[in-house]
């Protein structure tokens, strides 16, 4: 824990941007998504959604929304490029991990989150989201945790006893609690409620969201979820639906105990819809209107209100965010772009996807 609070206070703190570059904050664009195949050959991988940056090495989910993508996670050295000047990727932890089929492999990574000890926690949707007709294996969804530094898989949970025929899983944060247990949090949209994992006990329950969290003639499209530390290691889980009117927060302990009454409280009215793109992991959240390409911040420490809204990415592109996460190393914040509405219509080809890694404009 030592760790992240400084980690945390370097973020802020330029004297711990030590030897920054020029060239370490231009952007990391890659089309495509062209890959490393083994012995040496490139193929195109599709469109990046969510990523995590650990060091120089990025790590990416390309979910299988589209059929004939070799791999669903991925990992790139900001710093190395091709001698073309590509930015190539690999398969991250390996090549067998993105088996198709093989519900011993990743088949859709669909969110990722880079813990305060170096786990990366893995979603698995457990099948690809494609549109095709042909039969696609169903895996059950689980969650993988990846040693950052090594890729040894640390803990694999399935997640086959929380979820129901409508379930919609979407993000996932992992939580320590003051006794330092690990806890995993997954939003499923579908259920309305989030599945609560005590990784360390290996249990878990379905936390059943209140019902003024969507009203029931609002679709339950998307249920975003963020983890926010506040001072005194109060955590805070702060969600809303795509289609929801308001913005909820819920003490992280009240998650962590099954059959607790759940401590959800409305924090504010949205006056349109938006959509969380991450936060500083500590107390603030970055997020965009729909449709929109400018990203605001928000601390959670005031209230969440217009003027409270500060606009923090305003460059005028046909790319939209889709990830606010931190960088380090070189004490930034960072977006991850793409050209998603035309990747998802139909006849996009995986070439088409266009993905940029940017850091923000105002940090
Ligand atoms: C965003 O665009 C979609 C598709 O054009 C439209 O259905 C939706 O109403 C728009 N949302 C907002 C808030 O303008
Ligand atoms: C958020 O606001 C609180 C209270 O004003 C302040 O202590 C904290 O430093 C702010 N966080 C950031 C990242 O600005
Ligand atoms: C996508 O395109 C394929 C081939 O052109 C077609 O068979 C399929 O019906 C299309 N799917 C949708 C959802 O439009």
């Amino acid at each position: 824990m030592q760790q992240w609070t400084l980690m945390v206070h370097c973020l802020a703190a330029v004297t711990c941007v030590w030897a920054l570059k020029e060239n370490d904050l231009e952007p990391v664009n890659w089309v495509g998504g062209v890959t490393i195949m083994h012995p040496g050959k490139k193929v195109n991988n599709g469109l990046a959604t969510r990523a995590q940056i650990f060091k120089d090495n990025v790590f990416i989910c390309v979910p299988r929304f589209k059929s004939g993508i070799e791999a669903t996670l991925l990992k790139t050295c900001m710093k190395s490029k091709d001698h073309d000047g590509n930015v190539c990727l690999e398969p991250f932890p390996n090549w067998k991990d993105q088996t198709e089929g093989d519900c011993s492999c990743l088949q859709s990574a669909i969110d990722l989150f880079l813990d305060p000890t170096g786990l990366l926690w893995v979603l698995d949707a457990g099948s690809a989201q494609t549109n095709e007709p042909q039969i696609v294996q169903k895996c059950p969804p689980k969650v993988v945790a990846y040693d950052v530094r090594t890729g040894k898989i640390i803990k694999e949970i399935i997640l086959s006893a929380f979820i129901s025929p409508e379930s919609r899983l979407q993000f996932i944060v992992a939580d320590y609690s003051v006794e330092g247990s690990c806890f995993i949090y997954v939003s499923d949209a579908g259920t309305k409620s989030i599945i609560v994992y005590n990784v360390n006990a290996e249990k878990g329950h379905r936390v059943i969201l209140p019902p003024e969290v969507i009203q029931d003639s609002a679709p339950k499209d998307v249920l975003y979820m963020l983890l926010i530390r506040k001072a005194r290691r109060d955590n805070f889980v702060y969600f809303t639906y795509r289609s929801g009117e308001d913005v909820f927060a819920v003490n992280a302990r009240s998650l962590q105990f099954e059959n607790a009454p759940i401590k959800s409280f409305n924090v504010g009215k949205k006056s349109k819809k938006l959509i969380f793109l991450g936060t500083d992991d500590w107390d603030c959240i970055y997020f965009r209107y729909e449709n929109k390409t400018e990203v605001y911040k928000w601390n959670t420490s005031k209230p969440f209100l217009e003027a409270n809204f500060q606009l923090v990415d305003n460059v005028k592109s046909e790319l939209i965010p889709t990830h606010a996460m931190t960088d380090y190393n070189r004490g930034v914040m960072r977006l991850i772009k793409s050209n998603l509405p035309h990747y998802i219509d139909n006849g996009t080809k995986q070439g088409e996807a266009i993905n940029s890694l940017v850091v923000m404009q105002l940090n």
